[in-house]
This record gives structure tokens, sequence and C-alpha cells, in this order.
């Protein structure tokens, strides 16, 4: 789907205010996806409202489930079909720009016994698809693709369990995987060669799952019941992410966001705007359904440079765009060990460095990662948000610090995870 319509960015002295972020994304599918394999009604409230989760909802509703979604509420209410009971689709399954919903979908349908095909938009079927397909088909599932890619067509079965060492660390293959094992005889082992968010495991222990978890080890126990849930989703610490960085960047700013989702695996961002030298307060309010939640303020307090590896980026990885926005006004951000870049909805190496770069931002661009350079006078212009949710939000902070307005061409691209990202932007901006 070609992203056509433009946004004018105008350039701020600062960022100041107090704000919500729509509901977490990753936790937003998970639920849905669980609450349609479990037994009751589910109600969700604060759930994403963006494209991407609606994806989810859409592909649901071709298995046979229904769901009551007031997109204007934020709210969902799941009819769940009980473990292994969803229907056979008659259409296509559309997961539109949404990686996560094709791969966690893949793990559900693959322990069914039918024949489904998941699909989306240009950018998820150049998407690597091999590192679901391999241990699915492992578990006995039956997987057509051309070139490991969507459309995939998935022939599933009843699967057996698997110990699999997954080559990548991804959220992603292991949920896909844990999901297929809920449904598998026995024990199903992920090992991950780091750690990675774990709403999954979390999601899955909330719903009734049987399930263990050690720091890169999970283990789901398949055939136990799932029961229906209520919940409020967090906020999304990777949209927030846009303010935070524009706050530890201009001076004078001053931003505080409140219902936060603070689950430890997506935090490391707030660790690094510290160590980046931006003054970083958080306070925990309490739980829901074991996810963490609370409210963090961000203030300006100088930039320091930093130094991203390979052990830093699984922590990080939708964060880096928005970190080398924040290095382009002021800092400097050397990253390494992230090609995963490069097959996210975009290419986001390149396409960041030529964003920034029509920018006037001084960017290197390395096999697995970049150095962007702050302090360089930047200048407005017109930048290609490359059908990419994440750099039309890089592009439009780092276009605050810029000299004349900018122009960021398909930014309603945006409405993928944050349809609401340039009226809040423009309520947080302040010239004084
Ligand atoms: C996600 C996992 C990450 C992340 C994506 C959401 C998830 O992808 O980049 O935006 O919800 O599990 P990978 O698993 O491919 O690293």
């Amino acid at each position: 789907m070609p992203s056509l319509q433009e946004a004018r960015i105008a350039p701020a002295r600062r960022v100041a205010g107090r704000l919500s972020v729509p509901g977490d994304k990753s936790i937003s599918h998970r639920y849905a996806l669980l609450a349609a394999l479990a037994e009751g009604v589910s109600r969700l409230t604060n759930y994403s409202p963006g494209a991407d989760c609606a994806s989810t909802l859409d592909c649901l509703r071709r298995l046979g489930v229904h769901i009551e979604h007031d997109p204007a509420a934020h709210t969902v209410v799941v009819h769940g079909r009980g473990l292994g009971r969803l229907a056979a689709p008659d259409l296509p399954l559309d997961a539109g720009n949404s990686g996560t919903t094709t791969r966690l979908l893949a793990g559900i349908v693959a322990a069914h016994p039918f024949t489904s095909t998941i699909t989306g938009d240009e950018s998820l079927r150049r998407r690597p698809m091999g590192r679901i397909i391999d241990p699915l088909t492992r578990m006995g599932a039956r997987i057509e693709s051309a070139d490991g890619r969507c459309p995939l067509r998935i022939t599933g079965t009843r699967l057996s369990p698997i110990d699999y060492a997954t080559p990548v660390p991804s959220a992603q293959v292991k949920s896909a995987i844990l999901l297929a094992g809920l449904h598998a005889d026995g024990w199903t082992t992920v090992r991950e060669p780091a750690p990675t968010r774990n709403h999954t495991e979390l999601a899955l222990a909330a719903f009734g799952a049987t399930i263990d978890c050690a720091e890169t080890t999970v283990r789901v126990k398949g055939g136990t019941p799932l029961h229906a849930v209520d919940a409020a989703i967090p906020g999304d610490l990777s949209s927030a992410t846009f303010w935070a960085v524009a706050a530890a960047a201009l001076p004078g700013s001053d931003i505080e966001i409140t219902d936060l989702g603070l689950n430890p695996s997506r935090t490391a961002l707030l660790d690094v705007l510290e160590r980046a030298g931006a003054v970083v307060e958080r306070h925990l309010d309490g739980y829901q359904l074991g996810e963490p939640v609370g409210r963090v303020r961000v203030r300006h307090n100088g930039l320091q440079p930093l130094r991203l590896t390979a052990a830093d980026v699984p922590a990080l990885i939708d964060e880096l765009p928005a970190l080398a926005a924040m290095a382009a006004i002021g800092g400097d951000l050397h990253v390494t060990g992230a090609a995963e870049l490069r097959v996210k909805e975009s290419d986001r190496i390149s396409a960041l460095a030529a964003g920034l770069r029509a920018l006037g931002v001084d960017i290197d661009e390395f096999p697995d990662g970049f150095h962007a350079r702050g302090g360089r006078r930047l200048r407005g212009a017109v930048v290609d948000a490359a059908h990419d949710h994440r750099l039309a939000m890089a592009f439009a902070i780092a276009a605050l610090a810029a000299e004349g307005p900018t122009t960021i061409l398909g930014a309603d691209v945006v409405s993928v995870s944050y349809p609401g990202f340039f009226e809040q932007l423009a309520a947080l901006t302040r010239e004084d």
C-alpha cells in the first residue's frame, strides 16, 4: 500500500509536556492472539491503534474468531474459540505491514489441520521468513514459500514438540515456536543467543499456559487450556522513544510519559539515554498481567557520544532510528552488529542514512550499522519515509533541529504504530 501523504515539520527549540502514548504494539498482538485461543471472552483496553494490530484482528476474524473492536475507544472484545479450534479460512490472511502478525500467526496456524496462506504488503513480502519456516517445519508443519518469503502457504498438523536454538535473537521467532508448542504434546523449548522481549512468556502465564522461563531459555507445555483475561495494555515504550530522544537532544526540554510499559526487556533505551547524559526518572506504578507500568520523565542535560555493539542491539533494535535522530541533533552514535536493521519494514540502515543525509547529517553507513555525527547545522529538506513508520518519526524528530521546514514524504505510514504522532508532535513542541 503506497503512502502518499506528506507531513511538514517546522523547527522547534524544545519539547515539553506530559502525555501518554498508544498501547504497546507487541503486547496488543499477543493478547489478541492468545484471547482467540482461550476459553471465554477477553476484554482488552488501550489496544494499539496502529494498523499492524488491526491486521492481527482481521486475520483472526478470517480464522472464525468473533471480535468486537471499537477503534475510537481502543477496546477489543475477543470471543475465544479454544486451543486448536480456529476455523479454516476461505481467503488468504493479510498481515499488511506486520512482521509480528505473520510470524506469530504462522506458529498458530501450523498447529491447525488446514491449509492457510499468510501474505502482506510489498515490504512484508521482502522480509525473511526462513527463520520461522525452519523450526515450524521441524515440528511437522508443511510450509511452501518462494524464496523463504511471504506468501507462506501453511498446512498445519498435530505438531511434535522441539528443543530449538534460534540462530538470530528474535522475539518473533521465539514466540512463533512457543505458540506452536502450546498446541504440541509435551514440552517445547526455545534457546536464544541473547535475551529478547518477553511479552509472550508473560502473556502465556497470564492466560494460564504451563511455562518455565530462564534468561535465554523458555519452555512451554502443550495442551493446557487457556482462560480469558481482562487486560489494560500499557503504553508502548518504542513509541515513547521518539519523545524521549527529542527531550534528551533539545536544550530546555522536559517530557513526562505516563501509563508506560516498563518491562525490563524493553527499557534499554532509558539506560542508553542516561549513558548519553540525559536526566531520566522512572517511577513504577504497578503491574498489569505481569507487565510493569509506570512513568518516565526525561530532561536534556547535554549529549555524550554513544557506541553500541552486537550485545546492545537486540534490546534496542526498534529504537535505533530514533537514537540516530538524537545523535543527528547534537550527539554522536556509532552502531555495529545491527545487520537485522536491513530486514525490518525497510532497509533501516540505508533509508535512515539517506533521510538524515538529506537533512545535512554527517552519517556513514556500514553493512551492519552506521555512525551518525551531530553538531553540523541541519537544514530543512524533503525526505522519504521509505514506507517505514519508525523512519518517518525519526526524521520528524531530527527535523525539529533544522533551519527551515522539512517535508516528509509518505508520512502517513506512522499509522502502522502511532496514528496520532504528528498531532502529538505539534502539542509538545515549543518555540520559546
Ligand atoms: C517484535 C520483535 C522485534 C521487533 C518488532 C516487534 C515483537 O522483531 O523489531 O518490532 O513484537 O516480537 P524481531 O523479533 O524480528 O527482532
